[in-house]
């Protein structure tokens, strides 16, 4: 069961001088993790480099990092823009099921769906992401990621029905 803490974290934009704490903070969420890939931490600091790092949100308790999510741009084989990919999301591994994750997760929905954008997509736990609204996408999903974890999130009406890709540096490693 989620149990709130208190006072409830602030979700804000990265600072410049919170990478080495977020790069840390990811790395020892995923650790634990059987499914983690080990370079989640790497992939987010790539990913600011190289200048596509859409949206990096951190939610903070008593100026203290808690919890992290990234979002960068996501294309479909038909070339449509407006769509990004979730993802790594991490909180700080005792503070986990207190609701930080989906603040900041819907936080960052709501900020580049009020953008403009189309829609999200990542692999993740469905039992998870569901409650986001993501569903499983079997079908759309690119062709190296796991079929069985992927999932969409259309904020529009317009339906994806062209298979989807990660920016490349998801598969650099
Ligand atoms: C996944 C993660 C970001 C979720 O954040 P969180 O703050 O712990 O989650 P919330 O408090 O928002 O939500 C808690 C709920 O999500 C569920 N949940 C959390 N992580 C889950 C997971 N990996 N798979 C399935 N359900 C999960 C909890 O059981 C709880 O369910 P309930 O509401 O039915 O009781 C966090 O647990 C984490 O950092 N995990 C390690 C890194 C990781 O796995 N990242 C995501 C990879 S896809």
């Amino acid at each position: 069961m989620t149990r709130p803490i208190s006072p409830a974290p602030a979700i804000r934009d990265e600072r410049p001088d919170e990478q080495a704490a977020i790069h840390d903070l990811t790395q020892r969420a995923f650790a634990p993790m059987p499914f983690a890939a080990g370079d989640e931490q790497d992939l987010i600091h790539a990913l600011r480099n190289a200048g596509v790092l859409s949206l990096s949100l951190v939610a903070t308790s008593e100026e203290k990092l808690v919890g992290h999510v990234a979002f960068s741009p996501a294309t479909t084989e038909d070339g449509r823009p407006g769509w990004y990919a979730l993802g790594p999301v991490s909180v700080e591994p005792g503070l986990q099921k207190s609701g930080i994750g989906s603040a900041l997760i819907n936080a960052g929905i709501q900020r580049l769906g009020a953008a403009g954008a189309y829609g999200f997509i990542l692999t993740g736990n469905p039992a998870y992401y569901t409650r986001f609204g993501f569903r499983p996408r079997p079908d759309l999903c690119p062709p190296q990621d796991p079929a069985e974890y992927f999932m969409v999130l259309a904020l529009g009406d317009e339906a994806p029905s062209s298979r989807f890709a990660f920016h490349s540096l998801f598969h650099a490693g």
